[in-house]
């Protein structure tokens, strides 16, 4: 017997999905999705995801055994679709027999998704537009992730509430359907839910649970940021390009765009030529989310943090973070 009932009608599909008790994920986040918190979310009775990021196959092997140390229930791995070695880290997962790898940063390559369904696992990928997202489900994905520019981390154009409206009446009667971006109460779940998503996706709202290993300076700049200080990077100059992430500002956002500029006249005065130019600004991020999270340098480091971070005020373990969101989301649900 569930304390959910209707939250859990609503919730069916993706939960028999994931083979969870809840149908919501929590996203894998670089450096925060290690064993702890993966294991922490499974265990609460949502689904777990490894942000495998930049690991080797070696260290993604040893974080999954971890992670299954903690945890008898089901959890994913993340997969960073442009990653050199992406097929031996599919390799990994086979051996560990994971039931579910999400692919993130890109379409899929060739033959990824066939590697992974050829083991018996079960494929998540994100599409921003729905043609894409079709092509997808035809090539074999099992399931789809929605996306919107709310959230932290990298991030596309189109907000949630639209992707939902434009995704969700084409493909959730058919097909399994999580949405994420900006989901911070269990009211804005049950409105997902009601418009057919089959569960949700969340990661700022359970990056500083009591279980997240981010250091505590990390954890503070969450607790007092509101929603407008996690604002998107911004590109100064059309040549050279920055993949737009939502993370709260400090310094080091400040700096990234004075070294665009600087980057720019670099290049107008032929000291640096196009390819050096775009590395100079590739690099500028290079291992700062490690420095904020880990080292907790959260004036240079990156604070990813999706607009919800207004919503996290406090450390709370999982267990109770997740039965406010089920609890919200039942209540509004039931129209009490
Ligand atoms: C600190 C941080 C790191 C993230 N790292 C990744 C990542 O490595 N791979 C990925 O697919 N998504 C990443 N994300 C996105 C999350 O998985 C999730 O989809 C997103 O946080 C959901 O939106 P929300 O932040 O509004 O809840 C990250 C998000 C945050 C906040």
């Amino acid at each position: 017997m569930t304390a959910y009932p209707k939250t859990a009608a609503l919730m069916a599909r993706g939960a028999e999905f994931l083979g969870t008790e809840h149908a919501v994920l929590c996203g894998a986040m670089s450096w925060v999705s290690e064993r702890n918190l993966v294991a922490a979310i499974s265990n609460a009775g949502g689904f777990g995801v490894i942000a495998c990021g930049a690991m080797t196959p070696e260290l993604l092997d040893a974080e999954i055994t971890a992670t299954a140390a903690l945890t008898k229930k089901p959890f994913g791995v993340n997969l960073i679709t442009m990653h050199p070695r992406l097929f031996d880290l599919i390799a990994v997962c086979a051996r560990h027999k994971v039931g579910h790898v999400v692919l993130a940063g890109g379409i899929p390559p060739k033959g990824s998704v066939e590697a992974i369904k050829a083991f018996g696992a079960k494929v998540i990928v994100f599409a921003p537009t729905l043609a894409l997202a079709k092509k997808l489900f035809r090539s074999g994905a099992d399931a789809l992730v929605i996306e919107g520019s709310e959230a932290g981390g990298h991030i596309g154009p189109v907000s949630t509430s639209v992707l939902a409206q434009e995704f969700l009446p084409s493909l959730a009667a058919d097909h399994v359907v999580f949405v994420a971006g900006g989901i911070g109460r269990g009211e804005m779940i049950a409105s997902y839910l009601e418009m057919g998503a089959s569960g949700v996706q969340l990661g700022t709202r359970f990056a500083c649970a009591s279980e997240s290993i981010a250091h505590p300076a990390f954890k503070a700049a969450f607790f007092r940021a509101n929603a407008r200080d996690a604002v998107a990077s911004v590109q100064i100059d059309p040549r050279l390009p920055v993949i737009p992430v939502r993370a709260l500002r400090n310094k080091g956002s400040d700096e990234f765009i004075a070294k665009q500029i600087e980057v720019a006249r670099k290049l107008d005065e032929g000291v640096v030529d196009m390819g050096e130019a775009q590395l100079e600004i590739e690099h500028f991020w290079a291992g700062a989310l490690r420095r904020a999270v880990i080292d907790g340098d959260v004036e240079s480091g990156s604070l990813m943090a999706g607009q919800s971070v207004g919503m996290v005020t406090r450390e709370e373990p999982v267990t109770a973070i997740m039965a406010e969101l089920m609890g919200d989301c039942e209540a509004a649900l039931a129209g009490r």
